[in-house]
């Protein structure tokens, strides 16, 4: 075959390309050639600040130069071993930074590749857990209890655990029985009441009473389910009632980990401590695939000695992404990223509140840190406020009819205005299309 054909490359229907999440053919979208700090540029020339951090993970910005060294430089000197067979620095280094920035003694630290993976590791854990138990104790606890909204990744396992409607046309194929937190009649700025607080507590309370399920596995913050920032004290809720019936809590911090919140992991917020924690975006400021769960001593003494984790992949733990990772963690506190984080997400969420809330077709703003989340009243609404905001020069992530803001937390001041002006134009001039259609 020869490969030179003179369609090599091409873009648009024509392209051999199949994307993730969306139909086989459909290659509409731009088309990005470069990114440096918080810019993208697309192959027409036109450049947006880009507002969703890569896939979320790209916190510090494109092109961060000791990240992008140090990764380098250690797949040149060693770019993998099996770690199943032998062991290589740089991963026990990443994982005595990791321990440092949770200012926990006594986690351990394992690796796989993607948040999904991470998840579905966190899930067997506890499995592990349960099992170990004894087989009357442990069967009963097997069952999970997850948000309905909640989003944990794209493996069969990771979908089947999720309510949402990207999900479920997935087979189920969680071994054990899932249990659904959902919010009931809430919608909006009710999603963070106080009164949805109790509605969740009292349902988690219910489901754990009549069911036995024995690991409770939640997102600080629900990025795929709408960027809904759950009710101020509710994660401690969470914590008291699973310590209430003795149930694991799981984290799933993929999305919230490693400063996108503020605060190096979006628990911290709460003063909650979770048995085990999944995370991913932001270790390697996306320049590798790396995802990594922490888990509590309490969980490991509970396995029997000797008890394998049985679970790892080709490129688990590998040492250039670990080397990345190390990195990452150094250039966050070199530049205060997780402060940047909180400070530039309170003044967005702040303006943008103060902007957009009450305007035709806002729901509600909402967020915390480096994600702000616009609710507008449909996703078409939402799809046209996205490709407004990106012809004036931003690049925002829909999902459904919310508009999310995810900058990294290099964006200057000069570039936050911008930003702010954009979505606010955009809102605006969809309200005014708006009542000009009611008339
Ligand atoms: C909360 C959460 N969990 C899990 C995942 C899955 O991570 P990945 O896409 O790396 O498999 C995501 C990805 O968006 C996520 O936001």
């Amino acid at each position: 075959m020869d490969s030179r054909d003179s369609k090599e490359g091409t873009e648009g229907a024509a392209s051999a390309l199949g994307r993730p999440w969306r139909a086989p053919h459909d290659h509409s979208g731009p088309v990005f050639v470069s990114g440096r700090g918080s810019w993208l540029v697309d192959s027409g020339g036109h450049r947006v600040i880009d507002a969703t951090s890569g896939a979320l993970n790209v916190l510090c910005g494109h092109g961060v130069e000791p990240v992008l060294d140090a990764y380098l430089s250690q797949l040149r000197e060693l770019a993998h071993i099996d770690m199943s067979q032998g062991l290589a620095r740089p991963a026990h280094l990443l994982a005595d930074r990791l321990r440092a920035a949770r200012r926990r003694d006594g986690e351990r630290f394992f690796f796989a590749n993607s948040g999904s993976e991470a998840v579905e590791l966190a899930v067997k854990i506890a499995s592990l857990y349960w099992a170990a138990a004894g087989p009357a104790a442990g069967s009963r606890r097997q069952d999970i209890v997850t948000f309905e909204r909640g989003y944990h990744g794209s493996t069969a396992l990771c979908q089947s655990l999720s309510g949402l409607p990207q999900t479920s046309s997935t087979p189920d194929r969680c071994g054990a029985g899932v249990h659904h937190l959902t919010f009931g009649e809430f919608t909006g700025e009710g999603l963070r009441s106080q009164q949805a607080r109790r509605h969740i507590a009292g349902q988690l309370r219910a489901i754990l009473a009549d069911s036995h399920a024995g690991t409770v596995l939640v997102e600080p913050l629900l990025n795929v389910g709408g960027g809904i920032r759950l009710p101020e004290g509710l994660l401690g809720d969470i914590r008291r009632i699973c310590d209430e019936y003795g149930a694991l809590l799981v984290l799933d911090e993929v999305f919230t980990g490693l400063g996108r919140t503020g605060a190096w992991f979006a628990h911290e917020h709460e003063g909650v401590r979770p048995d085990l924690t999944a995370f991913s975006k932001g270790l390697t400021n996306g320049v590798c695939a790396l995802s990594a769960v922490a888990v509590d001593n309490g969980v490991l003494e509970r396995l029997p000695s000797g008890s394998i984790v049985s679970y790892g992949h080709t490129m688990s733990a590998s040492p250039a992404a670990c080397a990345a990772a190390s990195a990452t963690l150094e250039h966050m506190r070199a530049t205060g990223a997780v402060a940047e984080a909180r400070d530039i997400g309170a003044r967005l969420l702040s303006v943008l509140g103060r902007e957009l809330r009450g305007a035709d077709g806002v729901l509600d703003v909402r967020g915390q840190g480096l994600a702000v989340s616009v609710e507008l009243d449909s996703a078409d609404t939402a799809g046209n406020v996205q490709q407004t905001v990106y012809d004036l020069g931003a690049y925002t992530r829909q999902q459904g009819g919310t508009v999310m803001l995810a900058p990294p937390a290099c964006l200057s001041s000069g570039e936050e205005e911008r930003l702010v002006d954009h979505v606010v134009t955009a809102v605006r001039k969809s309200g005014q299309r708006k009542v000009r259609n009611r008339r």
